[in-house]
């Protein structure tokens, strides 16, 4: 294909795309399998990797995130980004509307909306273009986001229909409830600290500098307001300006209601009052906005907001109870997590007896004392927090609220991160709620799978002295399981108890998921390990460069640090886990146990011309893609590193090699060879090579 000719394909493959990405995410109607799109988007990648210099800023690939941003740009708005004001009752919501009808003497009509509670972001729109996304900042100047909205794929990138040439759309990104659970049961399971709500995880993604990272969090976008230059407004009113919004691309929320009086609009706050429990997202209210764009001009604004629209807040439901005490709960990291037993209460149809404190600085911003009145609110997470103390109702002698300073469950003197705001205990293994934490980490579906032995079985063989540690589910044999009971706590705090027992079919399923668990890849054998901010993600680009447990275990923090997405925070803590004797008696059972500790590599039959090579590839290469070089070399026996340092073999240098990569490898005198070098140096291999029969490498 020549150039013309796959400039030509690009733009029909990424039109077809993003038709598809708008069915399927603005529509939530996909006209198309998941293979079949997938296919589009690989035809589009190889095209674009073959035509580097033809990737449009438009392109759908480009939603995968990629670009870096170190520091974010000060972007002053066009036009300011203003607040509204706030109402909480139905009689600020009248008083609202009288106000207007005292200058507007016609019919005025209105439209109501959902209050989207993320956080607002300004996107402007060139010759149907997506060019630039601004967060709101201080209302006239905010920070440039352009490569992390970008990820969103209910933001258009280039438009549809006849649009005028520059505008501005308003809207709010918003984390939808399923992308904030995952996000925060990843952090758990990291070892971080969880996401408050839905907004501040919204917050958090958008200021991420490594847009590849917003794109794996899911966030979604809602359209509200369309702004362009006054003379140039080619609307009447706000309804049909989102009405065309919704035909260009954007995404529009169908909830939307014109209203003429103030029932209707009260009906359509009852509503949303009750029904924003069936949202897949957060709101936080209902914005009343006037629909003519004339009427609105006569209204005009105050300093801070537009006259002509006001925010309606639903009041979060909220009760007033007695603190009781505080326990302090370890999490499988160590982590101490404290919750407020309270006096229960009746609160949005459940009795709360419960309520999460949070950390040690959230006790102190409370000034917490024992038998405090304390207001509880239910928003939209499920665990009730406390939002205040009734301080004229304190016990003169109360006592304050201290955090502790040793483990409650094994004594340990307590310790905290720098920079972190929670407190842990240091004794890893032998603390049991950890251990118990990590073993049921071991056992979950992304690691080892032995899910027939989730819900509180683990807890059961652990008090039962069963297991001390992960390697001794290895030694579980049926005899010792069959006829075991227990009853325990499975939620503690709405008090759920179950009993436990292990009968015949229980016992065979779980000694048969032991058994093949021993298959299971080295990289979630590694992830089951439990190494903190060792995630998924991160195990499986550490097998594939390291290839065994034992060159892992021996490997030093700059060795690590060369692994793709490994900093040095995560290098510290497998070192930390390595220089633990302990850690490796439990390699060494495991081991015993027969389970993957080497990746599984393809062994190629033909020429290993470049083994015990690493190999540094960079730029863009004339005869393949980046990723069958990358696969070439290791078909050739050579391993791909990320970075250059001392032990670098060479530096493959296609076109656009980055200048940095250059000076370093000039510095440290690595050989940087050309594209064609290294094709010479490979001889006809590749050819040979091209399809090699691969046999797998039968392990201990
Ligand atoms: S209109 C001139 N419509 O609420 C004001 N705002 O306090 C233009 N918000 O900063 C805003 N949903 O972030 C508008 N349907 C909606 C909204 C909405 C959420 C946010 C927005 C704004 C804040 C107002």
């Amino acid at each position: 294909m020549n150039k013309e000719e796959a400039k030509a394909k690009i733009a029909e493959l990424s039109s077809i795309i993003e038709n598809h990405n708008y069915n399927y995410y603005v529509l939530a109607n996909p006209t198309i399998s998941d293979y079949d799109f997938d296919m589009l988007l690989n035809e589009l990648i190889a095209l674009e990797q073959q035509f580097p210099e033809l990737i449009l800023p438009d392109s759908p690939t480009q939603r995968v995130g990629g670009d870096i941003t170190k520091e974010f740009q000060t972007v002053k708005h066009r036009y300011p980004m203003l607040s509204l004001s706030n109402s909480y009752n139905i009689e600020e919501v009248k008083e609202f509307i009288s106000r207007i009808k005292k200058t507007i003497e016609e019919e005025v009509e209105f439209v109501c909306e959902l209050k989207f509670d993320g956080i607002s972001i300004s996107l402007t729109y060139e010759n149907g273009l997506f060019v630039k996304a601004v967060t709101r900042g201080d209302g006239t100047q905010g920070d440039d986001v352009t490569a992390n909205v970008k990820t969103i794929r209910t933001i258009p990138l280039r438009l549809k229909g006849d649009y005028p040439d520059f505008f501005e759309m308003r809207g709010e990104i918003i984390m939808p409830h399923s992308s904030f659970n995952a996000i925060n049961a990843e952090r758990d399971d990291l070892g971080l600290q969880p996401f408050a709500n839905p907004r501040n995880a919204a917050a958090g993604t958008i200021k991420l500098q490594d847009s590849k990272e917003v794109a794996k969090r899911k966030l979604d976008q809602y359209c509200y307001f369309m702004m362009m230059d006054e003379d140039k407004m080619i609307f009447k009113n706000h309804y049909e300006s989102l009405m065309t919004a919704k035909e260009w691309g954007f995404n529009v929320s169908n909830f939307m209601a014109r209203c003429n009086n103030v029932e209707e609009i009260e009906d359509f706050i009852n509503y949303w009052d009750k029904q924003r429990k069936e949202l897949p997202f957060d709101i936080d209210g209902i914005v009343i906005k006037v629909n003519d764009f004339r009427q609105r001009e006569i209204l005009g604004f105050t300093s801070k907001s537009p006259r002509w629209a006001i925010a309606y807040k639903f009041k979060a439901e909220e009760a007033r109870t007695k603190l009781l005490s505080v326990d302090f709960q370890v999490g499988r990291h160590g982590t101490i997590t404290p919750v407020a037993n309270l006096e229960p209460v009746q609160l949005a149809g459940t009795i709360v007896k419960r309520a999460t404190l949070h950390n040690a600085d959230f006790i102190e911003q409370l000034d917490l004392h024992y038998d405090d009145i304390v207001c509880v609110e239910k928003g939209g997470e499920i665990i009730p927090k406390i939002t205040a103390v009734d301080l004229s109702q304190r016990k003169e002698y109360s006592e304050k609220v201290t955090f502790i300073t040793k483990c409650p469950e094994c004594g340990t003197s307590l310790v905290k991160a720098d920079g972190e705001t929670a407190w842990y205990c240091p004794n890893t293994l032998g603390c049991p709620p950890q251990i118990k934490g990590r073993i049921e980490h071991f056992i979950s579906r992304k690691a080892m799978n032995i899910e027939s032995l989730g819900e509180g079985k683990v807890e059961v063989l652990f008090d039962n002295n069963l297991i001390k540690d992960y390697s001794d589910l290895y030694d579980l044999t049926y005899e010792k399981l069959f006829g075991i009971e227990k009853t325990i706590v499975v939620d503690e705090i709405n008090d759920i108890t179950r009993k436990v027992s292990f009968k015949e079919k229980t016992a065979n399923n779980i000694i048969e998921a032991i058994e093949k668990s021993k298959s299971v890849p080295f990289a979630r054998v590694l992830f089951a390990l439990g190494i903190k901010y060792v995630g998924e993600t991160t195990a499986k680009l550490i097998t594939k460069s390291m290839g065994s447990i034992d060159n892992i275990i021996n490997a030093t923090v700059e060795e690590l640090t060369e692994i793709e997405e490994v900093g040095e925070k995560i290098a510290l803590s497998i070192k930390d886990f390595f220089a633990d004797e302990r850690n490796i008696h439990i390699i060494n059972r495991l081991k015993d146990a027969r389970l993957q500790f080497e990746q599984e590599k393809k062994v190629a039959s033909g020429n290993q011309v470049l083994s015990g090579m690493n190999i540094v590839v960079s730029g863009v290469f004339s005869t393949m893609s980046r990723d069958e070089i990358k696969q070439l070399i290791e078909d050739l026996g050579g391993k791909n590193v990320s970075s250059i340092s001392k032990k670098t073999t060479f530096v493959l240098a296609g076109e656009k090699m980055g200048p940095e990569k250059r000076k370093k490898a000039e510095s440290l005198g690595i050989e940087i060879k050309s594209e064609d070098g290294f094709l010479k140096m490979i001889g006809n291999i590749k050819t040979e090579n091209q399809n090699p029969s691969y046999t797998q490498l039968e392990l201990f």
